[in-house]
């Protein structure tokens, strides 16, 4: 029996433009998506576009358009954005989409009737970059550590509350509970529990003054938090989208470590509270910094997706991305470091034995005819668990340093054509360089395809090198 794979990405805030950060967790995502798929699971890849709040109300105001019309001018660019780099999303949600709030307004009648909420003064500084109130102590000199350019709004004003605080016993329960944590990797587990345990305040869910939001279902005039609105999408999708009903619950949901809480704690707080079954795991990443700095518009060094396949080509940009993909640590990237490990790996490693392979099977014409489909376990592994930089090492070492290893052992182009010794070299390098396109296809499956079809059909003259050196 085939099994489910529903994955999430975050959705993005419409307001910005596709960068680094958002494309490394969307290609994650493919990468995992495809795998699956590859493995025959039936796979549901979610991704979309974040579109209430007061950030978004405020660009179109600016711009002297409607927040609507604002919305759909720029949803479309991350939509091409992915589609330029080959992510395979099933589907794009945009939460301006009367389905999407349909749903939100019946998960939080829910939560209503559940007795889950209640009405009280909220005061606090909200920081506008995030769309999230904060502490006093959060604010580092006033400011939002995230956003120290931005300033922070000290608001007061009728709020709806949730009562987060009465569902933290059950999920301490559940996250300490091997059987049942949901939260990976171990680091992020153990920082949500400590600050569960230390006490945890209730939320506020909706907004007074903010209008560009879905009307509060037994308060018309408050609209719903953005943060709310845009956590129900994973669960909406599920609900709207034909066939996609029985995804529910999401297998994975992706995420950057600054909406670690939104993710783990909200969340499932208002999945418990609405009964509704919780996602199976959620894996957190850290960020790229761009030659040892923070991504940031005002020091001008946001890298930009099509910045990368310009240069790389699509599956350079992949490749490059999950080579650098930032689990526990922060992960340092930059164009000349990129341009360095595109050479080393894939110009004059992958690239360069698939040019000579194809030279020397020139007249010997070998085809490989049926290639066994199976995936190493270990790369399995692996993979599941975001590692892709040990998983690509892992299939580099395999097989291609071991097809490398024995053509400068061999020499088989110092042979006659005639040697079956020759052909046997060739076979066995061969052999080995179609293994590694086929654990490679979830993370370069037009480069991988490629490989896969020259040695399967026999010698081919390529107008280009696979990936030229830059
Ligand atoms: N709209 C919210 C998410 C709502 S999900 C229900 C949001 N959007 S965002 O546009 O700010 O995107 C945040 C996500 O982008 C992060 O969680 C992370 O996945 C990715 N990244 C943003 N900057 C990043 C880096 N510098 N490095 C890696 N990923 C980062 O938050």
């Amino acid at each position: 029996m085939k099994s489910k794979f529903f994955i999430t990405t975050p959705i993005y805030y419409i307001n910005d433009v596709p960068h680094i950060g958002h494309t490394c967790t969307t290609v994650a995502a493919d990468i995992l998506a495809r795998f699956h798929r590859q493995l025959e699971d039936e796979v549901f890849f979610l991704t979309g576009t974040d579109e209430h709040g007061q950030k978004v109300a405020e660009v179109a105001e600016k711009q002297g358009i409607s927040p609507q019309e604002y919305c759909d001018q720029i949803a479309p660019r991350f939509e091409e954005a992915w589609k330029n780099l080959n992510i395979s999303f099933d589907f794009f949600i945009r939460t301006t989409d009367p389905r999407h709030e349909k749903v939100v307004v019946e998960l939080l009648e829910k939560i209503y009737q559940n007795g889950d909420v209640y009405k009280d003064k909220y005061e606090g500084y909200y920081c506008i970059g995030c769309e999230s109130f904060k502490t006093e102590t959060e604010l580092v000199d006033g400011h939002c550590p995230l956003h120290p350019a931005a300033q922070t709004v000290k608001k007061s004003e009728d709020n709806w509350f949730f009562k987060l605080s009465k569902y933290v016993p059950k999920l301490i329960e559940l996250i300490e509970d091997e059987k049942t944590n949901y939260i990976f990797p171990e680091g992020k587990r153990k920082e949500v529990l400590a600050k569960l345990k230390a006490g945890v305040n209730d939320i506020s869910i909706s907004r007074e003054n903010v209008e560009w939001g879905i009307p509060l279902p037994w308060e018309k005039s408050h609209t719903i938090y953005v943060w709310i609105d845009a956590l129900i999408n994973y669960y909406s999708a599920t609900r709207f989208v034909e066939g996609k009903e029985g995804f529910w619950p999401a297998d994975l949901h992706l995420l950057g470590k600054e909406i670690l809480w939104f993710h783990t704690v909200i969340w499932q707080a208002m999945l418990l509270s609405a009964g509704i079954e919780l996602p199976k795991k959620t894996y957190t990443h850290s960020f790229y910094m761009i030659d040892g700095q923070k991504m940031s518009k005002s020091i001008g060094n946001v890298i930009s997706p099509s910045q990368l396949t310009d240069l790389f080509g699509v599956d350079g940009a992949r490749y490059l991305i999950a080579r650098s993909f930032p689990n526990e640590n922060d992960s340092d990237v930059g164009i000349e470091r990129f341009k360095e490990r595109y050479n080393a790996d894939l110009a004059n490693n992958l690239g360069n034995l698939v040019s000579r392979l194809n030279k020397l099977n020139e007249n010997l014409d070998i085809k490989f005819e049926k290639l066994d489909n199976k995936i190493d376990e270990k790369f399995d592994n692996l993979l599941n668990n975001l590692r892709f930089d040990e998983a690509i090492g892992y299939i580099f070492e395999t097989y291609i340093d071991k097809a490398n290893a024995n053509l400068n052992q061999f020499t088989p182009w110092k042979l006659a054509d005639e040697d079956p010794k020759k052909s046997e070299i060739l076979a066995d390098c061969i052999f080995n360089i179609c293994l590694a396109a086929n654990h490679l296809k979830a993370i370069m499956p037009e480069s991988a395809d490629k490989i896969l079809d020259i040695f399967t059909q026999g010698h081919q003259v390529l107008e280009k090198p696979l990936f030229g050196r830059i």
